[in-house]
């Protein structure tokens, strides 16, 4: 069997050296392992100490004098099955998320399409500077995976956040990213996202707060087993995962036949919009003006997606959402039912922690036979791998029946 292949990025941080163990607990458990150093990091750790313990070439330069004719990050891009950045600067994260390519590592991070587990290691005050948050925020709705940093003794004398994840623990994320990149291989799965915007005139619109964080996540992670992602998105500030096909969309309308366009080639459906009910009926094409008096604006309801595509299910999964702030259970129950689901993720927006426009939810899974399993408070991120945990169990026991 061909060994699998780990590519590590190192940059300049005390934490380098236990990059050294890293490499010696991926070899020694048969993996190939090749390293990318940047300028500073050596000034920690040697290329030698990676070199002897890799048995392969560390590669530091863009352009390396010797050898190689063809394009050396493309090449080191396209070898990894995963790409692990340990110890990540905060100059790395910064790098990272705004798309600067300005010397091997940071150039072979924009290019690799496998998964990539950064492990940040810095100071505590580092770490929570306001402007590393937001870059490690905007890396995480790319789709890369993090660990740690961790709380403890730091080399700076301080004690707090900042240490990097030890590299046992490194090791066992990279193999669980491993293992899961796969389990939904060859599943093409169709998310909706965001909410929709019904115009009123030329610069009104009817909408609600959904911010696509949950539809986002799950793209994210669908793609990160190996599914093939298609993501028809309502209006959202999200950037667009990489990998992921996206389908912009304003309206209900849109997004139905956007939905509608791509569900006979999609083994799975999941319906995490916010689609409005209503649109007005007749949208003024300028700005309507204001009168003084009441302004009556006539409604007709959009279409209902999940619905009108029950009848064709097949052998489909299709998955869809309440949002109930009362009597959740039993308005769940009978959406499930109506729109012929397999499962339906039920939250209430009024719960903390729950809802839109925040990190976390808390969900309660229903059943077609009449199950339920109700989660804890959980990262939107974390929820989407739990559903699509689901998902998956599902479609092998359909595969089992055939
Ligand atoms: N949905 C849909 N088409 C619509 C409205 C909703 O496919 N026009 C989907 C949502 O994406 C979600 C599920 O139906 O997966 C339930 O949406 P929800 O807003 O909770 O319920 P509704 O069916 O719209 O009913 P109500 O608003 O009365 O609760």
């Amino acid at each position: 069997m061909e060994k699998r292949k780990i590519l590590l990025g190192i940059t300049g941080g005390i934490a380098a050296y236990k990059s050294a163990e890293l490499v010696r607990m991926f070899v020694k458990r048969d993996f190939e392992v090749r390293v990318i150093m940047t300028k500073a990091s050596r000034e920690f750790i040697t290329p030698l100490t990676l070199e002897t313990l890799s048995g392969n070439e560390v590669s530091v330069e863009m352009f390396p004098k010797n050898k190689h004719f063809s394009t050396h990050h493309i090449d080191l891009a396209d070898w990894a099955d995963i790409f692990i950045i340990a110890p990540s600067t905060a100059n790395f994260l910064g790098k990272a998320s705004s798309g600067i390519c300005d010397d091997l590592l940071s150039t072979v991070f924009a290019a690799a399409g496998c998964p990539i587990l950064i492990a940040p290691a810095m100071n505590s005050n580092m770490w929570d500077y306001p402007a590393v948050r937001e870059n490690v925020r905007k890396l995480e709705s790319f789709g890369f995976y993090f660990i740690g940093p961790e709380t403890g003794d730091l080399a700076c004398g301080w004690i707090g956040r900042g240490r990097m994840a030890e590299p046992s623990e490194i090791y066992e994320t990279a193999l669980s990213i491993l293992s899961a990149n796969g389990e939904l291989r060859g599943i093409k799965m169709l998310i909706t996202a965001s909410r929709t915007e019904e115009p009123i005139d030329a610069v009104r619109y009817i909408s609600n707060r959904s911010s696509g964080k949950m539809g986002y996540a799950l793209a994210i992670e669908a793609l990160a087993l190996g599914a093939e992602v298609k993501l028809i998105a309502g209006p959202s500030e999200l950037p667009n995962p990489r990998g992921v096909e996206v389908i912009k969309v304003n309206t209900a309308a849109e997004m139905a036949s956007g939905v509608r366009g791509n569900f006979d080639e999609c083994d799975v459906l999941i319906m995490a919009a916010a689609v409005a009910d209503y649109t007005p009926v007749e949208p003024s094409e300028g700005k309507i003006k204001k009168l003084g008096d009441d302004l009556n604006l006539r409604l007709k309801p959009t279409e209902d997606i999940l619905s009108s595509l029950a009848l064709h299910k097949a052998d489909k999964v299709i998955i869809g959402f309440a949002l109930e702030t009362e009597n959740g259970l039993i308005n769940a129950r009978k959406k499930l039912a109506a729109k012929n689901l397999d499962f339906i993720v039920l939250n209430n927006p009024k719960e903390s922690g729950a809802g839109f426009n925040i990190d976390t939810n808390r969900v309660d899974f229903i059943y077609a036979d009449g199950k339920i399993e109700s989660l804890p408070l959980m990262s939107k991120r974390r929820l989407a791998q739990e559903i699509l945990k689901r998902v998956s169990a599902i479609l092998k026991s359909k595969a089992g029946r055939e």
